[in-house]
């Protein structure tokens, strides 16, 4: 796999992971980090308000932990009993969201008499990267884009990460988010930008590259820049959207990819790593993936991009990060409580 030691085990490890930081109720069951079952209860109930409601997310994870866990053993084949470990995301997330999965957990765990693992969500986004060859070996830069989060992280090995680099103000996927709720696409919109933009002229308008030192990002500006150029055009002509949707769509998907790519090449320079993944529900964008595999052709890099299903929020990366941690003994004692924000 790695030049990195892993610890070694003699025995099969059976864990069943449950995600539920934001508006997606995950369950993954894994057999020595191979995954057997990955399911997935996404929440439509949020398109309506254009955005995720916390209170309706943790309502919906209550309804939907126990057929989806229920599910999640029944496709992997095995029994309950036969589990060595239940895993669950710890942080960071939305704190009601957490708390159900948390509990979950916690009481499956007490009552089967079995290991509790708490994982952090963005470790877990990285090592979605080890699920499937091929493998990134260590170390490896990995770019961390969704609607919550973006960060350029070193990943040393499974045990050792460290972020060098995250947006100081929105996350990419807001960026996409927002640009399309201004464009009057419902959420989450960074699908459809996507999908428009690859009908659209990428130079057809030009919006600018925010100026942030070092490995940092900043996508509030580019917001407000495509605000004051859709209220400018507007003015003039009140169809604009409808008549431009697709070149402002590729335009504005072109700006965010330059600025996540333009940082990820400036971080590879300074590292000297030239292993590079992304990850995270942003990974899904086209204009993303053509323009890393563009840019890691010219570059020499070694790309990587896990599977779809494994991009966006999913359990299986909680089982495969919960894997590494049972190989280093890695437990979290039954008191432990989810947390909204985390530092690693
Ligand atoms: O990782 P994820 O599923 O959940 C979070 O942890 O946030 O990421 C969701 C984000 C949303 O902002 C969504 O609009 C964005 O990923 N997204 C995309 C695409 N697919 C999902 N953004 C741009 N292009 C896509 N194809
Ligand atoms: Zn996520």
């Amino acid at each position: 796999m790695s030049d990195v030691s892993i610890p070694a085990f003699s025995k099969d490890v059976l864990i069943l992971a449950i995600e539920s930081s934001c508006d997606d109720t995950g369950a993954a069951v894994c057999r020595n980090g191979k995954i057997l079952s990955n399911l997935i209860a996404s929440q439509k109930i949020h398109e309506q308000y254009g955005g995720v409601v916390p209170e309706l997310a943790s309502r919906a994870h209550i309804q939907n932990i126990v057929p989806v866990v229920d599910l999640a053993i029944k496709k992997a084949g095995i029994d309950l009993h036969k589990l060595d470990a239940i895993a669950f995301t710890q942080a960071p997330g939305l704190i009601g969201s957490l708390l159900v999965g948390a509990q979950f957990a916690k009481s499956l765990a007490m009552s089967l008499q079995k290991p509790l693992i708490s994982v952090h969500h963005m470790q877990a986004h990285v090592l979605a990267n080890m699920i499937d060859e091929p493998r990134p070996s260590f170390p490896f830069l990995c770019l961390t884009v969704s609607g919550g989060h973006t960060q350029i992280v070193v990943c040393k090995s499974p045990y050792n990460l460290e972020v060098i680099g995250e947006t100081i103000d929105d996350a990419a996927g807001e960026a996409f988010d927002k640009t399309a709720k201004l464009l009057g696409l419902p959420y989450p919109g960074g699908p459809l930008i996507d999908k428009y933009a690859k009908e659209g002229d990428p130079n057809r308008f030009s919006f600018p590259e925010p100026n942030i030192a070092g490995l940092n990002f900043s996508f509030s500006g580019l917001k407000t820049s495509v605000l004051y150029f859709l209220q400018a055009e507007k003015n003039k002509n009140s169809s604009f959207v409808e008549e431009n949707l697709s070149d402002i769509c590729a335009s504005v998907q072109q700006r965010i990819v330059s600025i996540l790519l333009n940082k990820l090449k400036k971080a590879s320079k300074e590292t000297g790593i030239q292993n590079i993944c992304i990850a995270g529900g942003v990974s899904a964008n086209s204009g993303l993936r053509n323009g890393l595999e563009e840019l890691g052709n010219r570059e020499g890099w070694s790309t990587f991009i896990p599977k779809f299903e494994y991009c966006t929020d999913n359990a299986a990366m909680i089982a495969i990060t919960a894997y590494y941690k049972y190989l280093n003994q890695e437990f979290a004692d039954i008191t432990i409580s989810p947390t909204a924000r985390a530092e690693w």
